[in-house]
């Protein structure tokens, strides 16, 4: 069991979102088990508190432990040669139409048995670990199939008792569909019985779906958005990646949690997301691998107060990367979001986008995930590139 003790001489992280009340300022963090006890100034520390060890952390920053809210984390496989592909000019759609893309990993991964997608897998995960992350949201799609898509989950469910980190899981059958079949038979077939039974299995935390022109058409998505609301189950959209399809409006309609990607993003898709409070997933490293140069709205997104997450998006084909420090200053350098914007990106903002409001701040009450780093200005987060000085994590009050 952790115990009890206070963490002293830090800086801790500004929080400036509206409606903000978090402590700001270079006070003492009380650990108490696994959740926070107390944040504040040291002369309002409780009286309950005043005998717990104190360990001094030399005027270290402390920021919530960063939250990975986007993530293909398990697959097997790797897509190499089609990055060669891609350098010497074809597209990614024009892979994917040519039975490559999504479709290779699909193979590659109904072949692997679970200790091998575990084994991959928690060489990206410790990569993560390794920058500070304590929460992180992995997805199926790469099954297409009810076996792989359920192995995929497992494995997912696995890695969180394997590693000390908190795993979401988010049902993504919907991804694609297998080549010799329509889309909506595949879902009434086999995407949506599966969806079912991983639910009944209690392997699904969230529902996903690819809007796009080589994925699925609003209407479809319509149908596993309804399929997740019958199972109690919140839904999220990779949305406006490639094209304009409309999704995010789709996905706010459903209050989704989240709509990630947006490249494509329409000024009613921006009204309606700040209406359901639907958080905008932005994902600068697949931006940067596929060479976008449709930017997201940002600027737009932060006028109509829609709140901006960050996310590795780690997958084989459209962003084979496991930092979330790097993507912050993808964040930062491409998308032009200040380090303020980038820290609550992968802190609180992440947190909403998996619905959960336990984590992702400091604050009394809240689960003691934290992160203490080698400086004290925040903004050295998004500022450095391929440089993780972490000092340690505090993993529901254990320190790791
Ligand atoms: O988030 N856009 C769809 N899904 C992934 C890519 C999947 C793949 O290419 O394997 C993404 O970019
Ligand atoms: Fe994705």
């Amino acid at each position: 069991m952790p115990r009890t003790y206070i963490l002293s001489d830090i800086k801790i992280a500004p929080f400036v979102s509206k409606g903000s009340d978090e402590y700001v300022g270079d006070g003492i963090i009380v650990v108490d088990g696994g959740t926070i006890g107390f944040i504040g100034d040291a002369n309002d520390l409780p009286q309950q508190y005043r005998e717990s060890e104190v360990r001094h952390l030399g005027g270290r920053l402390v920021t919530p432990g960063l939250i990975d809210c986007h993530t293909h984390l398990v697959y097997g496989g790797s897509r190499a040669r089609e990055f060669e592909m891609r350098q010497t000019g074809a597209s990614y759609e024009e892979i994917m139409s040519a039975g490559g893309g999504i479709f290779s990993t699909v193979n590659a991964t109904r072949q692997a048995s679970e200790d091998e997608l575990l084994t991959s897998a928690l060489g990206r995960l410790d990569n993560l670990i390794r920058e500070g992350v304590t929460t992180i949201e992995i997805k199926s799609g790469y099954g297409l199939d009810e076996d792989t898509e359920l192995k995929m989950l497992r494995v997912a469910r696995c890695l969180g008792e394997e590693r000390q980190v908190r795993v979401r899981t988010t049902y993504l059958g919907a991804h694609a569909y297998p080549k010799d079949m329509e889309a909506d038979d595949y879902l009434s077939q086999i995407c949506l019985p599966t969806m079912e039974k991983a639910a009944a299995e209690g392997l699904i935390d969230a529902v996903d779906g690819f809007c796009e022109t080589v994925g699925f058409t609003p209407s479809q998505i319509e149908r596993v958005f309804d399929a997740a609301g019958k199972l109690g189950l919140p839904v999220k959209l990779h949305a406006e990646q490639l094209s304009d399809q409309g999704g995010a409006a789709l996905a706010a309609r459903f209050n989704a949690l989240s709509a990630d990607h947006l490249e494509y993003l329409n000024d009613e898709g921006i009204a309606a997301m700040a209406g359901a409070g639907t958080v905008a997933v932005l994902l600068p490293a697949a931006f940067y691998a596929l060479k976008e140069t449709k930017f997201p709205p940002v600027q737009k997104l932060r006028d109509a107060d829609v709140p901006m997450a960050l996310a590795t998006d780690s997958n084989p084909g459209t962003s084979p990367m496991t930092s979330l420090l790097l993507t912050m200053n993808m964040g930062a350098t491409l998308f032009g979001m200040t380090p303020q914007e980038c820290l609550e990106g992968v802190t609180v903002h992440a947190a909403r986008a998996l619905g959960l409001d336990d984590c992702g701040r400091i604050k009394a009450g809240m689960r003691a995930d934290l992160a203490i780093w080698d400086f004290s200005d925040p903004a050295e987060m998004s500022y450095r590139m391929g440089d993780a000085p972490l000092h340690k994590r505090i993993f529901g009050g254990e320190p790791c």
